[in-house]
């Protein structure tokens, strides 16, 4: 009875370790169509959780930094300069054989105030602007240069109106810091490709003013090879409908398209957009799952997860990558964001760093498209 027992086990035992190394992974699922990525942390990278860090090599043909190559970790102080993640971030993805995108260059968020101000405290001439960007991207994108596929050049630079947001960048030295940035970058590693990054680029009004932009820098004789959307999703927001219309718009002007920071949030939102500084109250009623999630309501966010990826799938012509904001729903910024300490299910594996069933669902769809 025992033996009989233990045999079973052993059975089921190997019959799960042939099934999980029979699976296919969504970066070869996804390959010839678009790259498929994931935002990475620094505890991934230095394999605190072997299994997470193991994931990402497996899984993912692409990786972005979720923050140590923004302004702020990067370059704290004006003549000094945090190498080390960074470093061991690049190495990283090569080792895996994955494209590596460098995010962000230019950003009015998670940047040192340093940046804007003189001794006095005084905002910066928009000359000494243009030289500590000049000197901030090319350190940066010169340290990897060759080393990093493309770099989200300029992050949320427009409202949703279309509206340039008055950030300090703005405030100094007009919309002509766009193409200063991108001027900058090219220079500095003229092999990579350069994008323009944005959230709720779904909104119509917020497209025209990108799809303006590109044009204008085009004008300007800037590389620009793609914009970056965001895609930090609710359960209904954005629609299909308004998704996919902002594809054909960028398709139309010849623009190709990142899905960059791909998440879809299961909670409640207070707020549909994803500047980084919004913050609401914590409220039980904002917070339904914390003992886990409904079947049906898991059932409407796999529908919809499908519903996105068969969109970019139908886009495969204009869309070049696919990325992921964060692996496991253990360690995505929307447990924080734009409320603290949810408990949010946005992510393709689960608090045990298991693969969502919905996954193979999606292989499935990608594997129709070959
Ligand atoms: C987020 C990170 O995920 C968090 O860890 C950090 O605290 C704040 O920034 N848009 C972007 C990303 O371009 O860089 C942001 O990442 C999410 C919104």
């Amino acid at each position: 009875m025992k033996i009989e027992l233990i045999s079973a086990v052993t059975v089921i035992v190997l019959l799960a370790t042939l099934h999980s190394m029979a699976q296919k992974s969504l970066g070869e699922a996804t390959k010839g169509e678009f790259l498929f990525g994931v935002a990475v942390n620094m505890n991934q990278v230095k394999g605190i959780n072997p299994i997470e860090t193991e994931l990402i090599s497996k899984e993912f043909s692409a990786i972005v930094p979720e923050n140590c190559m923004k302004p702020q970790p990067i370059h704290p102080k004006k003549n000094r300069y945090y190498w080390k993640d960074a470093d061991k971030l690049v190495t990283f993805g090569e080792k895996n054989n994955q494209a590596i995108t460098g995010h962000c260059l230019i950003w009015h968020s998670q940047i040192g105030k340093w940046f804007f101000i003189d001794a006095d405290g005084k905002d910066v001439s928009p000359e000494e602007l243009k030289e500590r960007m000049r000197q901030h991207i090319s350190k940066v994108v010169g340290r990897y240069k060759g080393r990093i596929k493309g770099w989200d050049v300029v992050n949320e630079a427009f409202e949703d109106d279309g509206s340039y947001r008055k950030s300090k960048f703005y405030q100094i030295l007009g919309k002509d810091f766009i193409k200063y940035a991108f001027q900058f970058a090219h220079e500095a590693d003229p092999n990579a490709e350069l994008y323009y990054n944005d959230y709720n680029v779904e909104t119509p009004s917020k497209c025209d003013a990108i799809v303006e932009l590109v044009k204008d820098l085009r004008t300007a004789g800037c590389r620009i090879d793609a914009v970056g959307s965001q895609s930090h999703m609710h359960m209904n927001l954005p629609t299909l409908d308004s998704t996919e219309a902002s594809f054909k718009k960028l398709r139309d002007a010849g623009i190709h398209i990142l899905i960059t920071e791909w998440d879809i949030s299961i909670l409640p939102s207070p707020y549909e957009g994803a500047n980084v500084s919004a913050n609401f109250n914590y409220s039980k009623e904002m917070d339904p799952y914390r003992d886990g999630v409904p079947d049906v309501i898991q059932q409407k966010w796999n529908k919809r997860i499908l519903d996105m990826f068969g969109l970019f799938l139908k886009y495969r012509d204009v869309v070049d990558r696919v990325t992921v904001w964060g692996l496991t729903d253990n360690s995505t910024w929307l447990n924080n964001f734009p409320i603290h300490g949810r408990k949010d299910y946005p992510m393709l594996f689960d608090r045990n760093n298991q693969r969502k069933p919905v996954v193979d669902e999606m292989i499935k769809l990608a594997e129709k498209f070959k």
